[in-house]
């Protein structure tokens, strides 16, 4: 059977379904609140643009070129003699290990859906706080019972392949989410908190900015972009060559970019236009945000419901990408029939991302920590800051230095206008790289910029 390759429309989106999940919803607003809002937002978008950009594209051309899962495709695009580059392509287990935590935070909000339904969403802080312990700390068996549809959506999804599953699902999910994000920010611009949150978003603030603010929107542009796992290699193994590879990654880049500020624009309108505080982390939008919207009447309810959902479309699309460069592996590689490589590979993530949920709970941390972090935190520490980082900088090195100029030009079928060609090579061969370094370096403490 001939394989299937994604149409343009498709693969950007699906591209930019893998970009836009948690990552721009629920956690580029709460880390712009606690680093102050606007000086914090322009270096994001710097980062995002230099370095994210020149990453993005890099990864994609190994996909476009091997058309394969990750493994091979950094197989046959790396040189003769060199073929050793295949391991790369063993970051696509990085995937699955994000999945372990990433599917538990879906089943969240699959749990704050449900809240949102059946009007049992907190009225106050305390009860927002009592709310989320109860989901988070006391009962395991209900975020399981969640995290259980998360992946058996994924599994579903995954099941139809290239075309019938993850484009549609994409195709579907990705223009009702910016419906409804969209809707909410024109909603939001009623608001006085509106002003407000534009001038916190955007007017930068530079006295409120230092080193760990730097290093957190360096690695907050990786996850975001999905750079790092070989999603990018794996979707663009199933890129039309009609495609523009540039113009492709430019848009994903701007879609997530977009989103990312809506969110954080429309969230922030509610959260000035009510009196509540920015910095408060990772309960934005699973406690400030119910609260303000449990306090506006009906409409504040309608309000959570379908901002639940535009969370869970965002969060599933992401979800389905980080599965299926492990899911695609297996197959090509050791012949396994999708059912069977689905099966296996969502499975292992579920039972981890069970002990990640134990690790969280009163009764079992304990049990499930590694050394003084639960599960969840070290799993996360370890992709984050460590995983995706070495996945950018093998892209980095590979694409950059690895292949050669007619390499790249010939993936690239001059398309692409040789001045922005120029300043993209420059910094995947050296901004991305020095970034990359400095920032792990700074996540182990070893130096402190
Ligand atoms: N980018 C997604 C987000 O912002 C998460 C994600 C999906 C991801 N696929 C990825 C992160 C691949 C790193 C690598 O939530």
């Amino acid at each position: 059977m001939a394989k299937a390759h994604f149409s343009r429309i498709g693969f950007i989106l699906a591209a930019a379904g893998a970009a836009v999940g948690l990552g721009n919803i629920w956690k580029f607003p709460y880390i712009t609140g606690i680093y102050g809002g606007g000086a914090f937002v322009s270096i994001y978008l710097i980062t995002v643009l230099l370095i994210g950009f020149s990453l993005l594209a890099g990864e994609m051309m190994v996909g476009y070129k091997g058309g394969k899962d990750a493994v091979s495709s950094f197989e046959i695009v790396a040189p003769k003699g060199q073929k050793g580059w295949k391991y790369a392509g063993f970051m696509l287990f990085s995937g699955l290990l994000i999945m372990t935590f990433y599917s538990v935070v879906i089943g969240w909000i699959f749990h704050y859906i449900y809240l949102s339904v059946t009007n049992n969403l907190p009225t106050t802080m305390d009860i927002a706080d009592t709310t989320f312990n109860n989901l988070v700390q006391i009962s395991p068996i209900t975020s399981t019972i969640w995290h259980f549809l998360a992946t058996v959506f994924v599994a579903v999804v995954l099941m139809g392949g290239i075309k019938a599953g993850i484009e549609k699902a994409n195709l579907i999910l990705m223009p009702l989410l910016l419906l409804i994000l969209g809707g909410l920010l024109i909603y939001a611009t009623n608001f006085d908190g509106f002003h407000k949150a534009l001038v916190f978003m955007f007017e930068p603030d530079w006295s409120k900015i230092n080193s760990e603010a730097i290093v957190r929107a360096v690695g907050h542009a990786f996850f975001t972009l999905s750079i790092g796992i070989g999603t990018m290699v794996t979707y663009a193994g199933s890129m039309s060559k009609e495609q523009s590879l540039f113009k492709a990654a430019m848009w994903v880049m701007v879609l997530d970019t977009l989103i990312a500020l809506i969110a954080g624009v429309m969230i922030y309108s509610f959260i000035f236009e009510y009196g509540a505080e920015a910095g408060k982390g990772p309960g934005l939008v699973f406690k400030t945000l119910p609260v303000i919207l449990t306090n506006m009447g009906t409409t504040g309810i309608v309000i959570a419901i379908i901002f639940f959902i535009a969370l869970a479309f965002a969060g599933l699309t992401s979800a389905i990408s980080l599965t299926e460069p492990s899911v695609e592996y297996f197959i090509q590689r050791f012949n396994w029939s999708r059912k069977k490589s689905i099966i296996i590979n969502t499975s292992l993530y579920f039972i981890v991302g069970v002990g990640a949920i134990l690790s969280y709970t009163t009764a079992y941390g304990s049990t499930f920590s590694i050394g003084d972090k639960p599960l969840f935190d070290a799993i996360e520490f370890t992709t984050d800051s460590i995983l995706l980082p070495l996945g950018g900088l093998a892209i980095a090195i590979f694409v950059g230095y690895i292949l050669s100029d007619e390499d790249r030009k010939e993936i690239l079928q001059d398309r692409v206008n040789p001045k922005v060609y120029q300043v993209w090579l420059f910094s995947l061969r050296y901004v991305a790289p020095l970034a990359i370094v400095f920032m792990m370096l700074n996540n182990f403490g070893i130096i402190k910029i």
